[in-house]
């Protein structure tokens, strides 16, 4: 166990906003979780559980307590002619568990490389990318009540999973910590290669092989996105917006080109990237921040920021948005 005072957050945060926790500490196993939410919590007025780090924005010094899971272990908890079911504790790095898996040959998690954080936090917040949700693969989240210190178990149903939407951040918001996550893997993969021209680009590196949609979708993530370890930043600050048919028409009657996907017969879901992009914001800077020049869906802190600059850029980029589109930005990114 780790246990630090009045220490930096830098580290964990990939937004690298430079702010102090009161207390930070982070766990091997989970009978010192069950130590610390039971004795050091009820010590601090605020307290958070972190992951990676990299869905948070810090607005300021945390006047409490920050937890993060060290625990790494990744087991085989069954099998059958088809399926392998993987139980991975939450400290495991996403991408650590990608890699992973396609080393053993099996299927599921491939276009979900490269996403940054844990697995514990891939289980709040719906991971998706190219395609696929967590979703599609979780069988089981194993969390601990912080009221009670009892473990529970959540079905796939009852962790109510929706786009980037889960009961961990809606109804039992900060009632639980997750501990492991059950995932249930293919040894026949089969492949999604429906996303935008995935199939050409992984073609373009060889044969349809989970190393070759790694690969590729990797390749692809480099090119769009910042490396936080050299342009801070927390991937999509935005959600991709639902908007009604009406309003897609609408839009749609002035920008026949615009990019969209069918949500349902009354929804179209549009990215924030394109309309962020044509409201006339990609790659512009203010102070210390900026849109990123590559996808105008991710703000990037040039150095020094602030989490409230951060913010600031992002409410001026909605206001933008409603004034052009009539249409709401909603943040992915959490403000602490
Ligand atoms: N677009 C623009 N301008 C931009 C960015 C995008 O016109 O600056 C257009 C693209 O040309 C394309 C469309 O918007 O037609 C969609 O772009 P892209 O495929 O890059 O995906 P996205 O909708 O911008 C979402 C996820 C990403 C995920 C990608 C790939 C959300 C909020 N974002 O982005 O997730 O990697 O799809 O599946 O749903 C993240 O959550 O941090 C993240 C990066």
């Amino acid at each position: 166990m780790i246990k630090k005072h009045n220490t930096s957050l830098l580290a964990f945060n990939t937004f690298n906003i430079d702010v102090k926790a009161k207390c930070l500490m982070e766990y091997d196993t989970v009978e010192e979780l069950i130590s610390i939410v039971g004795n050091e919590l009820p010590k601090f007025n605020r307290f958070i559980h972190i992951g990676g780090g990299s869905n948070l924005l810090f607005m300021s010094d945390f006047d409490g307590l920050v937890v993060h899971s060290l625990m790494k272990g990744i087991a085989v908890v069954d099998e059958d002619d088809d399926s392998v079911w993987v139980e991975v504790q939450s400290g495991v790095v996403w991408d650590d568990f990608v890699e992973y898996c396609v080393a053993n040959g099996w299927g599921g998690v491939e276009n979900l490389s490269l996403i940054p954080g844990e697995v514990g936090a891939s289980a709040v917040q719906n991971i998706g990318a190219y395609g696929v949700e967590v979703k599609d693969v979780i069988t089981l989240v194993n969390a601990l009540e912080i009221a009670s210190l009892q473990p529970k178990e959540f079905s796939l149903d009852a962790c109510e999973y929706g786009y980037r939407d889960s009961v961990f951040k809606s109804k039992l918001k900060g009632k639980y910590i997750i501990t492991t996550v059950v995932f249930k893997l293919e040894k026949t993969p089969k492949f999604q290669l429906g996303y935008q021209h995935l199939e050409a680009e992984v073609l373009q590196n060889g044969e349809v092989t989970l190393a070759n949609i790694r690969k590729t979708i990797i390749q692809i993530r480099e090119s769009k996105l910042p490396d936080p370890k050299l342009l801070g930043n927390a991937g999509s600050f935005f959600m991709n917006p639902v908007v009604s048919k009406d309003l897609f028409l609408k839009i749609q009657s002035q920008y026949p080109t615009m990019p969209h996907y069918y949500v349902s017969d009354t929804e179209e879901k549009i990215p924030a990237g394109w309309l962020i992009e044509q409201s006339g914001w990609k790659g512009k800077q203010v102070g210390n921040v900026a849109v990123h020049d590559k996808q105008a869906l991710v703000i990037v802190n040039k150095g020094g920021a602030t989490g409230g600059e951060v913010v600031q850029l992002a409410t001026t980029i909605q206001q933008s948005v409603l004034d052009i589109f009539g249409v709401t930005l909603s943040a992915e990114v959490n403000y602490v």
